[in-house]
């Protein structure tokens, strides 16, 4: 039987989800599946559906015609990626899964409101519960870094695959770029709390504590649930191993991670709603005027100091 959803975990429950990994997954997920879309500044408009087309393009060169007739996405969240895609008729009909009941749930509530029928399921992605050949492409974003077994994770992409299906997946944090992202977002987390707590500032800005509180629980689970980060070759090797073929990868986003982390960690400690749509689109132009920057600087700069990277591959037939 699929597990409920829950909004908060008990102590014990965090106490079992330290020596049980999947448990930690569903417990930090459905916890975040209430406020994610806040929390990742993510819509279904414009903004984030070039988002998710571009990093589609950027990764497989958008090689066959589109757009996909059956696509399943594996850790889908809120559907910020596959929903996304489907705005941008790059992907036909969706299937959305997650580890994370209310994850599945809170994808299915997005979709009904975009207005598109989906199927939704629990599914781990090490196990995936689809039969062979079902799908023609597989996706996924910000994902695979928490499947203790990435290797399997590919390999079940495969073998729902159809024979000459494509998987795409995006948004995995590599090894280096991992590094300073953390550092550049506790710096600007503590920094943003001081500045907010200030009186002249904290009716408007400062979160209230009960809220800074949970959020600092979350984060000890948070150090657990991330479970990889990515050297591009190392991923790609492994990918080839699970048995694709035609396998690339791409780095993305250097200058833009620098503002981004700090811009994504400042919108999730100052009071919901403070900031307003002005600043979303201030903080997505500086991202798209960075990341212009960042395709120069890759001629120059290895890809292994970006943050971001994405793998394509395709099952063999
Ligand atoms: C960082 S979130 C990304 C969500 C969404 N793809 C996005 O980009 O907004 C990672 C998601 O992976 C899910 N997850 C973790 N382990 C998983 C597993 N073994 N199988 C499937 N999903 C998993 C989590 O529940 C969570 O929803």
């Amino acid at each position: 039987m699929a597990p409920t959803p829950s909004a908060a975990a008990s102590a014990e429950d965090v106490e079992r989800a330290y020596a049980d990994n999947k448990l930690a997954q569903v417990l930090y997920h459905d916890w975040e599946a209430g406020t994610y879309d806040e929390k990742w500044s993510i819509s279904f408009d414009e903004r984030c559906t070039a988002y998710a087309r571009d990093r589609f393009e950027a990764i497989t060169g958008m090689p066959e015609p589109l757009p996909y007739g059956t696509a399943l996405e594996l850790g889908a969240g809120t559907g910020f990626f596959s929903l996304n895609l489907r705005l941008a008729g790059v992907l036909d009909e969706v299937h959305v899964t997650d580890l994370s009941p209310g994850m599945v749930e809170a994808a299915k509530a997005n979709a009904e409101r975009l207005g598109f029928a989906v199927e939704g399921r629990v599914a781990d992605a090490e196990r995936i519960p689809y039969d062979d050949n079902t799908f023609d492409v597989v996706v996924g974003h910000a994902v695979i870094h928490h499947i203790p077994d990435v290797e399997a994770a590919f390999a079940e992409m495969l073998r729902v695959l159809k024979p000459g299906g494509r998987f795409v997946v995006a948004g995995e944090p590599t090894r280096i770029g991992d590094w300073y992202a953390r550092r550049l977002g506790r710096v600007t987390w503590h920094a943003t709390k001081a500045v907010t707590a200030l009186p002249p500032l904290r009716e408007r800005w400062a979160r209230a504590q009960e809220e800074l509180d949970e959020s600092s629980r979350a984060a000890a689970l948070e150090a657990v649930v991330d479970l990889h980060t990515f050297d591009p070759d190392e991923l790609a090797r492994t990918a080839l191993r699970a048995g694709a073929v035609d396998v690339r990868t791409r780095t993305e986003e250097l200058t833009a991670a620098f503002l981004g982390w700090p811009v994504r960690t400042f919108e999730a400690a100052v009071r919901p709603g403070a900031l307003g749509w002005g600043w979303a689109m201030f903080a997505y132009g500086s991202w798209r005027r960075l990341s212009a920057v960042d395709r120069v600087l890759a001629r120059a700069v290895p890809a292994r100091f970006f943050y971001n990277v994405g793998i394509t591959g395709v099952k063999p037939g």
